[in-house]
């Protein structure tokens, strides 16, 4: 076949394209390239940013590429190794973590989970009833403290206690600074490591935090084991089924390290991003609003009506459709290829899978791809889409690597979105606000303030 370049931007000698780039939001460059080159750039960068939702459809397929772990994921395995979330396709700690993990993240064990989130949810409601509706809430902060108490809780009983701390638990610090300089090394040219002595320092001793926390926990349990069933007791007690083997504890600690980084800002924005959007539109918001009321009145929220709240399902998946709170997937040829039916590409070229431009797509979204529009995610319609056109939406990521925690971070969102729907009305603090993001691993909305407002007096 007739093979072309990939198109794109010229650069610079030494520095390609670097000095292009946005350095507070990456993404913006990347989607603002997408527009100007279309579907398929080439950076003088590591990795090709494509962003029409056939290329993506074609990179998603696990025969002939796979998730390559370069860049922050590199970095982070200095502190979780080979954990889930950071394993390279050849280790075989990977297949083994998820074999024996698959099914504590199955629909029943996340089922049990329930009573743990809610409880989680409820100190949040209460919080935000005492505040009163005058004080203005740091929204991403307030979730970021709801989805890492429920992790920790949920995934190994340790409670953080967030709502009841000005200050961050330790943990959680040495945590967000951990990610934070594991992204500032990927961008570090190499030999000037050096220079950050202070920086390696505290990097290292925030990874002895994380590590030792998580192996406190893990003894006491082992010391006083309790028959809790959750992802803990599943990794101690578990054995693989293909080949028998059980994790070591260092593996355990690597996966329940994971676990908290990859489901907190993950969850935390997409719940920002959806009440930022219901408040844009209003609506939406009343018949989300009226779906609660109908389904679940002012009654106790129960496990059974998770999966009665359809819209408020749309509500979240049009949410990650526009705001894909992991924005970009990284995905690598097995061998020479050719893709799209024309593009040559080399083994090993890397790709940046621009989830925030092919969820865009005008060819799947028409000419509203770039509005919130809940109802063309109602169940019927989202899986006419999902047939129609493969990979249309993928802010799970894909394949044998995509996100194991997605019924975890569903049903969470599902209860959170119920709760404080039925307990409060929201409006912007300011209400001239647009939405910024901010870009670290994640996506999240920049100085986004609500306000809560009880309704009928009640919590
Ligand atoms: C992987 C998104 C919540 C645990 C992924 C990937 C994406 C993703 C895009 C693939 C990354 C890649 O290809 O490099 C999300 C989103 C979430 C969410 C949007 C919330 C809305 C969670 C939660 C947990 C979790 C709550 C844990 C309880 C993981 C793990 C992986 C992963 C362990 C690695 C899986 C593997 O490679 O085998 N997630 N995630 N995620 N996620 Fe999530």
């Amino acid at each position: 076949t007739h093979t072309i370049p990939i198109p794109g931007p010229p650069g610079l000698p030494l520095v390609g394209n670097a000095l292009a780039i946005d350095k507070e939001l990456p993404l913006r460059t990347f989607q603002d390239f997408a527009e100007e080159y279309g579907e398929i750039y080439r950076l003088n960068l590591p990795a090709g940013p494509t962003s029409s939702q056939a290329l993506i459809h074609e990179l998603c397929d696990d025969k002939r590429f796979r998730k390559p772990v370069a860049a922050a994921l590199a970095e982070i395995r200095n502190g979780v190794h080979d954990g889930l979330f950071t394993a390279r396709e050849e280790e075989t700690n990977w297949g083994i973590a998820h074999r024996v993990l698959m099914p504590a993240f199955g629909p029943a064990s996340i089922q049990g989970m329930f009573t743990e989130m809610h409880e989680i949810a409820s100190q949040l409601a209460l919080k935000w009833a005492r505040h009163g509706s005058d004080a203005p809430i740091m929204v991403s902060e307030d979730f970021t403290r709801l989805t890492l108490d429920t992790l920790a809780l949920c995934t190994m009983n340790f409670r953080f206690n967030s709502y009841y701390h000005d200050e961050l638990h330790p943990f959680i610090n040495a945590m967000g600074d951990f990610l934070t300089e594991s992204g500032s090394r990927a961008m570090r040219p190499a030999l000037t490591s050096v220079f950050y002595h202070q920086a390696n320092r505290k990097y290292w001793e925030d990874i002895e935090v994380l590590r030792q926390t998580a192996q406190g926990v893990l003894e006491t349990r082992r010391k006083h084991p309790t028959g809790r069933k959750d992802l803990l007791s599943a990794m101690l007690d578990g054995a693989d089924p293909k080949t028998g083997q059980k994790l070591s504890d260092s593996s355990i600690i690597d996966n329940l390290i994971t676990f908290l980084i990859a489901g907190h800002e993950t969850t935390s924005g997409l719940l920002s991003f959806a009440f930022y959007q219901l408040i844009k539109h209003p609506d939406a918001y009343r018949k989300a609003q009226a779906e609660v009321d109908n389904v679940i009145g002012k009654g106790t929220i129960r496990v059974e009506h998770m999966n009665k709240l359809p819209y408020i399902a749309a509500v979240l998946r049009e949410t990650l459709r526009l705001c894909p709170t992991i924005p970009i997937v990284a995905r690598s040829a097995k061998e020479d290829e050719v893709i799209g039916g024309k593009y040559f590409v080399e083994k090993d070229q890397r790709f940046a899978l621009l989830l925030a431009q092919s969820h865009l797509d005008p060819a799947v979204y028409g000419e509203t791809a770039k509005e919130f529009v809940p109802e063309r995610m109602l169940d019927e319609n989202f899986d006419r889409l999902m047939k129609e056109y493969p990979d249309c939406w993928k802010p799970f990521g894909t394949g044998v690597r995509a996100c194991i925690g997605r019924p975890f971070a569903w049903q969470e969102a599902v209860l959170v979105m119920a709760v404080l729907l039925q307990n409060f009305d929201f409006v912007l603090d300011d209400p001239s606000y647009e939405l910024h993001y901010k870009q670290t691993l994640t996506i999240k909305p920049k100085d986004f303030y609500m306000r809560a407002i009880l309704r009928d007096g009640q919590t």
